[in-house]
């Protein structure tokens, strides 16, 4: 198969959607990849890298779009990347359909074939493609919060492990998902005096078990977090209901029961944040504060560390990537359900229950698409 990896345009995406590691292996299945001069750039991969692992680099996005099969991307295509796609085109990235009417009819008009990273989806109902992130953001949240406890950030000028003869932080996490878990072993690891909430026990009775002697695990609930934010430096919002908003643990008023200084990280942010004050900032201006309080509340966090990022990223993409090369992606997506799962728009047709509850648009069943695709 031919695939084409242009340099991502969107504002401050620095990741790509294949590293030289990947080229090499799709090269070795005997692929042909095609890779945009700079693509790799913003995450630290240089061309000669790309050359060195068998890609053939071109120089323009316009390039890359007309010549290959597939295109493999990080974020969604914006407006000017639209009249490059083709019929037919199979374009594997993150496209967040639900969130825009445009973007789900712009690729209805070109007929192209819409594999979501977001909607792949394993038979335990774990999402691999999302998880890498939520890794990510999750470490990520000690970093930043660490940093924004520091007094010239306008934190409490406490150090997360303390140092002998002067006690630790106090970090309360709220959801003990992936984000949360990762949360909670970076500040173990720093030392911190750790407490994970979460509303599933058995959820609680797993990480019990497996973190080390300074997380502790409680019950969330109204009471429980009253009480833990009177004496918590940092606290890490990491709460998720699928397919719905984020509550509110943490309220308006809740503030004044916090110490001046103290930190909230809503990595929930991009649910609408489980912490009523939060809105959503950018790493260019990544903390407000209010009452004293400090919020960090960056949408997308792994976007400052795009190394990391795009390498975790890759990492989960690459075994899809080999398959729908491999086979096609009619087969792979037969012969795989995670792929299928995967499927949102096809051939101007809505397959993904999600999108087409979104914007009324009628729902055609994948598998009428794929017998389609069978039969032609
Ligand atoms: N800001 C970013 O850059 C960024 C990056 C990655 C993920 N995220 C977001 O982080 C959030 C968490 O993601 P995740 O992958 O860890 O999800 P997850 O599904 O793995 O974990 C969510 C956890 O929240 C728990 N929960 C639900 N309601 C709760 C409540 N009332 N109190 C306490 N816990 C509760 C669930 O039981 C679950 O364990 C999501 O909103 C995700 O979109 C943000």
């Amino acid at each position: 198969m031919v695939i084409g990896v242009p340099k991502e345009i969107k504002n401050n995406e620095n990741r790509v959607a294949l590293t030289p590691a990947g080229v090499a292996e799709l090269r070795k299945h005997g692929h042909t990849v095609y890779v945009q001069v700079n693509a790799g750039e913003g995450s630290g991969f240089e061309d000669e890298e790309y050359i060195a692992a068998g890609a053939q680099m071109l120089p323009t996005i316009e390039d890359v779009y007309g010549i290959a099969e597939m295109i493999m991307k990080v974020k969604e295509p914006i407006a000017q990347e639209y009249d490059l796609i083709k019929e037919n085109q199979l374009l594997f990235t993150y496209f967040h359909f639900a969130s825009s009417e445009e973007l789900t009819r712009a690729m209805l008009a070109k007929g192209a074939v819409c594999l979501a990273y977001e909607t792949v989806e394993k038979t335990d109902r774990s999402l691999p493609l999302l998880v890498p992130m939520s890794e990510v953001a999750g470490r990520m949240a000690i970093q930043e919060g660490a940093k924004y406890l520091e007094k010239p950030l306008k934190g409490r000028g406490i150090l997360l492990g303390g140092v002998p003869g002067v006690k630790p932080a106090n970090v309360l996490i709220l959801g003990g998902g992936i984000v949360g878990t990762q949360a909670a072993k970076m500040a173990a690891g720093l030392g911190a005096h750790v407490t994970i909430m979460d509303i599933s026990l058995p959820r609680l009775r797993y990480l019990s078990d497996i973190m080390p002697s300074n997380v502790q695990t409680m019950m969330s609930n109204e009471y429980n977090i009253r009480e833990m934010i009177k004496v918590c430096d940092l606290i890490v919002g990491a709460v998720l209901i699928p397919g719905a908003k984020a509550p509110h643990l943490i309220t308006r008023d809740m503030l004044s029961l916090m110490r001046s200084g103290t930190v909230l990280v809503d990595v929930a942010v991009d649910q609408g944040g489980c912490i009523e004050t939060c809105q959503p900032t950018t790493h260019e201006n990544p903390t407000y504060i209010i009452d004293g309080i400090v919020h960090y509340c960056v949408a997308n966090m792994p976007g400052a560390v795009p190394y990391t990022s795009t390498v975790a990223l890759t990492n989960a993409t690459l075994p899809y990537a080999l398959q729908l090369a491999n086979k096609g992606w009619q087969k792979a997506c037969r012969d795989n359900m995670d792929l299928q799962l995967g499927l949102n728009v096809v051939d101007g047709k809505v397959v993904y229950k999600g999108v087409a509850d979104a914007f009324g648009l009628p729902l055609t069943d994948v598998k009428e698409v794929l017998r389609d695709e069978v039969e032609a």
